[in-house]
């Protein structure tokens, strides 16, 4: 089979995350930028991607790549890329993001409209037409431009991949679910331990939890624009993948996932959405008040988003919520609480400094992930004693 370079975009700050995924199910990692994880694998990859990866927000075949610093340089470097070779005579074909960094060209509008004209010079010189009909297949093309260097990638994924399909209500302010599946790996959570989301909200990030116990693969019940693709991923791979993924569901007995909020209306919403995702057997959801968090075993984990106090007037009550939070988490003993905000002042608020804290950008939004760690548990019979105790 044809090996493609497989190129899979990411939340900034979430690259490490996306490279081990790759790695775990199978495929060799060619590079890693700033918000994008590159790798190799045949037509059967490109399927596969799609339905397992849990962090990256879609999967881009590469087509080509060149040096340019003028506007003629990207043209003749665009046309030079074998078209044909991958768009039918009927494709719906156009550049849908071009983004530029440290580079001479970096106005979006021109790069795409001049990569366009030399797409379709280069398909004209195949097919023998001057106008292509564009109503067959879409094939929307992504660009990245870093220190004058283009990368040119063909979306094989249409609608984001944080778009698992069981959302279908939300809170005001929803975390995507690619970003609250890559928060939660980069805990040392696993199914075995506990976890508590205190402000849930629509319930992503105890539904991205709940998945992962039992393992479930994010894009199993979505599709991809690369399914109405012929040639390129034939029908039978996509079956083969999900049929794969269902294979490897185990849905687990004994998981402790909590998700609260205050909202009552936001909990009623978690649980539509867990049912939709088929894990509500796997979560209890719950309305509470952060001031009445508390949990009767050790070890356990808060992972969570809290309100982030963006608007001016929110900004008082923001402080005391995390106030709150962190008089609850003291009392927590031996938990961890994991957060992630674009609150500046969550640690004071808190009273504790964070043992680690990462940047990510939530879109255009600077967060933090702060990681306040707790002790590991004891293994074999001594936890077993401790568990006991404390039951
Ligand atoms: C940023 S949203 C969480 C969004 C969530 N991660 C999602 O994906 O939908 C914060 C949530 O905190 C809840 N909240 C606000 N104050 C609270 C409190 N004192 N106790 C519990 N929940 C609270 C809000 O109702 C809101 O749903």
């Amino acid at each position: 089979m044809k090996t493609f370079e497989l190129i899979a975009p990411c939340h900034f700050g979430m690259e490490a995350v996306l490279k081990k995924e790759i790695i775990d199910l199978g495929y060799d990692i060619t590079e890693v930028n700033d918000g994008r994880v590159s790798f190799l694998g045949d037509a059967d990859a490109i399927a596969r991607a799609n339905i397992f990866l849990r962090s990256a927000e879609r999967i881009l075949m590469k087509v080509g790549s060149f040096h340019a610093e003028t506007f003629e340089e990207l043209f003749q470097g665009t046309k030079a890329i074998p078209w044909a070779d991958f768009l039918p005579q009927d494709a719906k074909f156009w550049v849908a993001k071009a983004a530029s960094v440290k580079s001479k060209l970096f106005s979006p509008s021109d790069i795409q409209s001049i990569m366009k004209k030399a797409m379709v010079e280069s398909m004209k010189q195949v097919y023998g037409i001057s106008q292509f009909p564009e109503d067959g297949a879409s094939f929307p093309l992504r660009v990245f431009l870093m220190k004058d260097e283009v990368t040119v990638g063909m979306d094989t994924t249409g609608e984001s991949l944080h778009k698992r399909g069981y959302r279908k209500l939300t809170a005001k302010a929803p975390i995507a679910e690619n970003l609250a599946a890559g928060l939660i790996m980069l805990t040392p959570w696993h199914a075995d331990r506990i976890l508590v989301d205190p402000f849930c909200g629509s319930g992503t990030i105890p539904i991205e939890a709940a998945m992962m116990a039992a393992n479930m693969a994010p894009g199993r019940n979505r599709s991809f624009l690369a399914e109405s693709w012929t040639g390129i991923v034939p029908k039978k791979l996509w079956y083969e993948s999900v049929t794969e993924a269902e294979d490897l569901i185990k849905i687990p007995t004994d998981t402790d996932i909590q998700g609260y909020d205050l909202d009552e209306e936001m909990v009623r919403i978690s649980r539509e959405n867990a049912k939709a995702a088929g894990v509500e057997n796997l979560i209890h959801f719950q309305k509470r008040d952060v001031a009445n968090l508390s949990h009767a075993k050790k070890y356990g984990f808060l992972i969570t988003n809290p309100p982030y106090g963006e608007r001016l007037s929110d900004k008082e009550s923001v402080e005391a919520i995390y106030k709150v939070l962190g008089e609850r988490y003291k009392a927590l003993d031996s938990w961890s609480l994991y957060l992630i905000t674009s609150y500046e002042h969550a640690e004071n608020a808190i009273g504790r400094k964070a043992d680690k804290n990462r940047k990510i950008y939530n879109g255009m939004m600077k967060t933090y992930f702060y990681q306040f760690m707790g002790p590991k548990p004891p293994s074999g019979r001594n936890r077993n004693r401790e568990e006991d105790q404390n039951s």
